[in-house]
């Protein structure tokens, strides 16, 4: 399918980089293509990035038919442009896309499509550490009727938005709550997809922990309430005694790509890497007897972010000595020097635009 050009006569300028946040800022275009039960995917396009118009009754505002993705594009010192294994993106929205009857996307053509993309806004991409631009793929049922039915109408839109830090605490440790009265998915649900829903859901806890100064939540599991699960926008690592033990995908957490990447990683420095279930008990434990050494949370906006407090219900436990565990700093130096093209990518986990 050819993709359509109309590129905006009206440049905007760029943000100052070191006061991007996140998500805060947009480049010049989007991608779009549209969708139906009788003629697939179509009229793929290249627009001014602008606002969309939609039927009142598109399905996505009544039902939502929504899933997205993020990954990033990042500035190779030698000023070329790279995606950090954007294929795992694209499957995961095709998995998504599966659970929630909406359409899937060829990936040959859209990891393309995004290659494109971003060769367009490439002067977007930033280059001061710490920086990237965040790619927002998301995909959305747009049927004008009321009656819920299977999608018969489909959106596809990337945007793009050059990124600093998700926290405003960078790499310092953030404090996360753990979440005891909702619950955020449970298996058969959604939880394993990026799917709008499953964060609509999760806004209030947000709010009821950062109202007490608390960055995120931390789920537990939707049945026994039990079991660590993951952060509202990242998985979870605990470096207990030596070994390091990660919530097993369930079917009720995302399948996190920086998290499968430090697997690997870790599993490279010799490090013994436990995929399982692991209990608010025993990790309170090992917080109470000193052998929980690390604790970090992994995402593509949350890179590594370091754990240094954790609140369980009244008590508040500091994470070894609150600081940025060793681990955690080389894991994200290891991690974004791949990402960033600052050291050879040995895996193959990265492509040029
Ligand atoms: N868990 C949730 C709920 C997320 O929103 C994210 C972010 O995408 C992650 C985990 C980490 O996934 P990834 O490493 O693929 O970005
Ligand atoms: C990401 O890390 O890409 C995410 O989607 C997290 C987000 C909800 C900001």
């Amino acid at each position: 399918m050819e993709i359509k050009m109309n590129l905006t006569k009206t440049p905007k300028e760029k943000p100052d980089q070191s006061k991007l946040g996140f998500g805060k800022f947009f480049t010049d275009h989007m991608f779009i293509m549209d969708w139906d039960s009788e003629n697939g995917w179509h009229d793929a396009r290249i627009e001014p990035f602008g606002p969309l118009v939609l039927h009142p009754a598109a399905t996505v505002f009544h039902y939502g038919a929504e899933i997205f993705e993020g990954l990033k594009a990042y500035r190779r010192p030698d000023g070329d442009v790279q995606l950090f294994r954007p294929w795992e993106n694209i499957k995961r929205l095709n998995n998504s896309a599966e659970r929630l009857s909406l359409p899937q996307v060829d990936e040959e053509f859209t990891l393309d499509a995004l290659k494109k993309f971003v060769a367009l806004e490439k002067d977007w991409v930033p280059s001061e550490p710490g920086t990237s631009l965040y790619l927002r793929p998301f995909l959305f049922g747009n049927d004008e009727t009321l009656g819920v039915h299977t999608i018969h109408h489909a959106k596809f839109v990337i945007i793009a938005s050059p990124v600093g830090a998700y926290y405003a605490e960078g790499l310092n440790p953030v404090k996360i709550m753990i979440e005891t009265q909702d619950v955020r998915a449970v298996r058969g649900g959604t939880g394993y997809t990026k799917c709008g829903g499953n964060y609509a859901a999760s806004m209030r806890a947000g709010d009821r922990a950062a109202a007490e100064g608390y960055s995120q939540v931390l789920w537990l599991d939707g049945v026994e309430r039990k079991y660590i699960e993951e952060v509202g926008a990242m998985n979870v690592m605990f470096l207990i005694n030596g070994v390091v033990v990660t919530p097993a995908l369930t079917g009720s957490i995302l399948p996190g790509i920086t998290r499968k990447s430090c697997i690997e990683l870790l599993r490279e420095m010799g490090y013994k890497v436990e995929e399982r279930l692991l209990s608010v008990e025993e990790l309170s434990a090992a917080l109470r007897d000193g052998t929980l050494e690390e604790a970090w949370g992994c995402g593509t906006a949350a890179v590594i972010s370091p754990i240094g407090e954790l609140r369980m219900g009244q008590a508040h436990y500091q994470v070894a000595d609150g600081g940025i565990g060793k681990l955690s700093q080389k894991l994200y130096d290891t991690l974004t020097s791949i990402q960033w093209g600052v050291a050879e990518d040995t895996h193959s986990w990265t492509c040029k635009v």
